[in-house]
């Protein structure tokens, strides 16, 4: 995609935010930043803005977006049925990188929730995101600022690159310091389900709030779970350790292939930063293969390994270590 980079603006100037705001309220669309990942921002109370989105994205109509809010007490604006549960996980995780699935209201368009009776809500914490929001007065409905079925943007850039001059406004927030999606907890179910991991487990939420979450299963699963939703276009492969990783990497790379391996060692936060960052990168460079070595199955590790399984989109090469 070729692009000139002249709709990237300085998040930090509050020139951007005005002008941000005045495009929404024009029912045009932003990409802005977020603590995960990069998103394609539209008014959530203009139903014609939403739809632009999904066209932009190549999207099906059926895939629900998430609506961000400015701060936890706007929860409540667009749904009057909270379970105990979505308040007490508002409360303790928001600002911050978690959705929650809860029954939505009549406020919620159709647009946003594919018809649905439920809405995915988060409270973003960039502080560039916030301030616009507020000074919007309006939520905004916002799915990852990438092509339908590529890995998520986290840098302005790389929205830039996916989109070219088709978004009119990028507000540029810097990295991004999560680099993976939110979780998404559904909790419309008893006990609230799993949807996607991300930087918050099940394991945080069960001895921050004594709250059990259980795996997805069913109708709820959500659908952009999809099997290789989050893959580049380089092969990626799996590997339980880095001498694994070294092994394949000797192997393909005297067959002429151009490899190259992930490995962040024990560093969680620093694999979750990078990781769709270097998978970008991988294709640019025209990578064969990306040798991926899977993080241990605590913490972010968890969501790291989600992503790579599903980059892989194989019955799992390897089993990553549980610690
Ligand atoms: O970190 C994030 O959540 C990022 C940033 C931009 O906030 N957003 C994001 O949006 O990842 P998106 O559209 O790429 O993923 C939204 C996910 C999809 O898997 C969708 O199926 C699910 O949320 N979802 C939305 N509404 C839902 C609902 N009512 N019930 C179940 N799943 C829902
Ligand atoms: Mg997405």
């Amino acid at each position: 995609m070729r692009h000139s980079g002249q709709n990237i603006i300085d998040g930090k100037n509050s020139l951007s935010i005005d002008a941000a705001v005045r495009a929404l309220l024009q029912d045009l669309l932003v990409a802005i930043p977020t603590e995960t990942v990069y998103g394609l921002a539209a008014r959530a109370s203009s139903p014609s803005a939403v739809k632009k989105i999904f066209v932009l994205k190549g999207r099906p109509t059926d895939h629900p977006l998430i609506l961000h809010i400015a701060k936890t007490k706007d929860l409540s604006l667009w749904s009057s049925d909270l379970s105990t549960e979505a308040r007490a996980l508002a409360d303790k995780y928001w600002p911050g990188p978690l959705t929650l699935v809860v029954r939505r209201n009549n406020k919620v368009c159709d647009e946003i929730t594919g018809g649905r009776d439920t809405v995915a809500i988060r409270c973003p914490s960039h502080p560039i995101t916030t301030e616009l929001l507020s000074q919007l007065g309006d939520a905004i409905v916002a799915p990852s600022a990438n092509r339908f079925g590529k890995v998520s943007p986290t840098t302005a850039r790389h929205v830039a690159e996916d989109f070219g001059d088709e978004i009119d406004l990028i507000l540029d927030g810097g990295e991004c310091s999560i680099g993976v999606e939110s979780t998404i907890v559904d909790c419309t179910t008893n006990p609230p389900q799993v949807l996607r991991t991300g930087a918050i487990t099940v394991d945080q939420i069960q001895i921050d709030c004594d709250i059990t979450v259980a795996p997805a299963s069913g109708e709820s699963r959500a659908s952009g779970m999809l099997e290789k939703h989050y893959a580049p276009n380089c092969k990626v492969e799996l590997a339980s350790n880095l001498k694994d990783a070294e092994e394949r990497f000797e192997k393909l790379n005297s067959d002429g292939r151009n490899v190259e391996i992930l490995d962040f060692g024990a560093d969680h936060a620093m694999y979750a930063r990078q990781l769709y960052s270097r998978f970008r990168d991988a294709d640019k460079r025209l990578v064969d293969v990306v040798i991926a070595v899977q993080p241990s199955m605590t913490g972010l590790g968890i969501a790291i390994n989600e992503r790579l399984k599903k980059a892989s989109n194989s019955s799992v090469n390897a089993q990553p270590p549980l610690d």
